[in-house]
């Protein structure tokens, strides 16, 4: 599933992006009225564009056709990666067919039923916009619109992606991607609340408290101390034992240990994804125990 992020702050970008979370931006009008400031609209939405290379949706504010078609034309002179954002209307539907055959992408946006989406498909949109969020708000399944959208999509091949919008919480996303919606556009809370579970917040509390406790304790170094060529590169972990030395880990890897996928050679081969247990061995692998030889691909 794609991530979009669903804001006209160029601030809330930063962090996702480099995580390489981010395939594209959507903003709305109310978006940028309130996060531009300001600035001059174009200038913001230049350089959000300049931040990530997926689509940034821009929507325009006429409401007529040819009003529409023009102001597309206009975004769409701002980066290559603009889509034009057009509203469910029968003048937008006119406005999305225009822009298409000038090659210009847009996205349908205000989809409340299944039957809009597939309209705007037919107009040549390349994105439709089902709310889901303001239709749970007015008391209907949002999800509902996604989930027919995703049948009929798939009963006639069209290729037009299905964009989850107004997204309130993490568990949109799941319902979203269980489904099949192409993409889920997120508002930048909504994003950071994907990585949280308080599990993790107390398991990382624990394992830091455990080994800051062996830190206390330790007379020398608590890691063994590396090469001064190898200082640089962190240590591997092998992922199911986690285990550091080859007594306790899955005897195989470099020198005596699995810690994980090589730094050399990242595979996404069952077998190559551990290759530090098979190619540099200095334990033989029929010491190892069977399940720690599967676990390192070998067996
Ligand atoms: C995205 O394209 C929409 O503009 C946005 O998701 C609307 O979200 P809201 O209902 O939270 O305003």
């Amino acid at each position: 599933m794609k991530f979009f992020l669903d804001t006209a702050s160029v601030k809330d970008i930063s962090w996702a992006a480099q995580a390489g979370l981010i395939d594209g931006i959507t903003t709305n009008p109310s978006l940028l009225a309130k996060q531009a400031g300001d600035l001059d609209p174009r200038d913001v939405l230049k350089e959000i564009c300049s931040l990530v290379e997926g689509p940034v949706s821009a929507e325009v504010v006429a409401v007529d056709a040819d009003s529409m078609v023009r102001e597309g034309k206009e975004l769409a002179k701002i980066a290559d990666n603009i889509v034009v954002k057009i509203p469910m209307l029968e003048a937008g539907m006119v406005a999305v067919r225009r822009l298409a055959e000038a090659g210009i992408k847009t996205n349908v946006t205000l989809c409340f039923s299944s039957v809009q989406c597939l309209i705007a498909a037919k107009a040549g949109a390349a994105y439709v916009s089902p709310f889901i969020g303001r239709l749970d708000d007015v008391g209907q399944e949002g999800m509902d619109v996604i989930r027919e959208a995703r049948v009929i999509f798939d009963n006639y091949q069209i290729a037009t992606e299905i964009l989850a919008a107004s997204i309130r919480h993490p568990r949109h996303v799941v319902e979203a991607a269980m489904i099949g919606a192409d993409v889920a556009t997120l508002p930048p809370d909504v994003l950071k609340k994907l990585l949280l579970h308080p599990l993790t917040d107390r398991g990382l509390e624990q394992f830091l408290a455990d080994w800051n406790k062996r830190v206390a304790r330790a007379k020398a170094p608590v890691w063994p101390t590396p090469r001064r060529s190898a200082r640089a590169t962190p240590p591997r972990r092998c992922r199911r034992y986690g285990a550091s030395a080859g007594g306790s880990g899955c005897g195989g890897g470099s020198g005596s240990r699995c810690w994980g996928p090589s730094r050399s050679s990242v595979s996404t081969s069952p077998i190559a994804r551990w290759p530090s247990c098979a190619a540099t061995s200095t334990t033989p692998i029929s010491t190892a125990r069977p399940s720690m030889r599967s676990a390192c691909g070998t067996t």
